[in-house]
């Protein structure tokens, strides 16, 4: 089983770097389509656009189109519910009566979860006590696979970054935790958000937060080089060893542009700007 998960591609159409997010989501799944062994699953863990609108929607389901693999995806908090679920309700998976953008994945050896941890109030997390019943129902429908949870927030301390606890309040993350800890089956945790790499645990389950694939909006420290290449994770997923992910670094744009020649549906041009380095 591999996943490979993809994070805050924050798609905008009339930002200076709107050209280059667009750009950035592209040669990021051209890079994915061209994966040997290929991955079973994608995984977008939320702020898919940047202001939750349809038309931001649009440009970002006509590039995710083009991969080869299922894609399956969660609302961030720059996300809106209503115009994502429209934009993703002919893949299938999402509830078109549900308040929340929550939902199990069966397919596959490991189970995939997603989990809505969307606040009205404000852009850090919530998780009120309707969706821990959800979560524990998600969670206790099937009893033998292991399980890979999905969220945006990440449901643990991130240390590094002006702030640690991405939820309104430290009560709504131990709910989170708690729910996630209840079965025992849930064997990793991944997340977005933060825009920079980091790993932690939730009890005994490991957790981590993948870097934004928007190069413009990444925080951290990367070599000059790196500025314009996205970075996205691979969780492969072994029976004994559980998970074990690898950081990859999306390819230089000949190759990956190679790849992706038709990702683009329009701004097609953004795909052949001259490398700035
Ligand atoms: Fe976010």
């Amino acid at each position: 089983m591999i996943i490979a998960q993809i994070s805050d591609t924050h798609i905008a159409l009339d930002t200076p770097d709107a050209d280059q997010r667009i750009r950035d989501l592209a040669l990021t799944i051209a890079d994915i389509n061209a994966l040997d062994p290929a991955p079973d699953a994608i995984v977008h863990t939320g702020d898919i656009v940047h202001n939750g609108r349809q038309d931001e929607y649009a440009q970002a389901v006509a590039i995710l189109a083009k991969a080869r693999a299922p894609v399956y995806v969660l609302g961030g908090n720059k996300d809106n519910r209503a115009n994502l679920h429209e934009a993703f309700s002919a893949c299938g998976y999402l509830a078109p009566d549900s308040d929340f953008i929550d939902y199990a994945v069966e397919n596959y050896p490991v189970r995939l979860i997603a989990v809505d941890t969307l606040s009205s109030a404000s852009n850090k997390g919530d998780f009120c006590l309707e969706r821990v019943r959800r979560l524990i129902d998600l969670i206790d429908a099937e009893t033998t696979k292991p399980i890979a949870v999905f969220t945006h927030h990440p449901p643990f301390e991130v240390a590094v970054g002006p702030d640690r606890l991405h939820f309104e309040t430290p009560e709504m993350m131990s709910r989170l935790r708690r729910a996630l800890q209840h079965s025992g089956r849930v064997v990793a945790v991944f997340s977005g958000h933060v825009h920079r790499a980091a790993a932690g645990h939730v009890g005994s389950i490991p957790a981590t937060v993948m870097p934004c694939i928007a190069t413009t909006l990444r925080k951290g420290e990367y070599p000059a080089q790196m500025k314009k290449r996205p970075v996205y994770h691979v969780h492969r997923f072994d029976p004994v060893w559980g998970f074990v992910t690898e950081t990859r670094i999306v390819g230089t744009a000949p190759a990956a542009a190679a790849t992706g020649d038709s990702i683009l549906p329009r701004r097609e041009a953004a795909l052949h700007q001259p490398d700035e380095r």
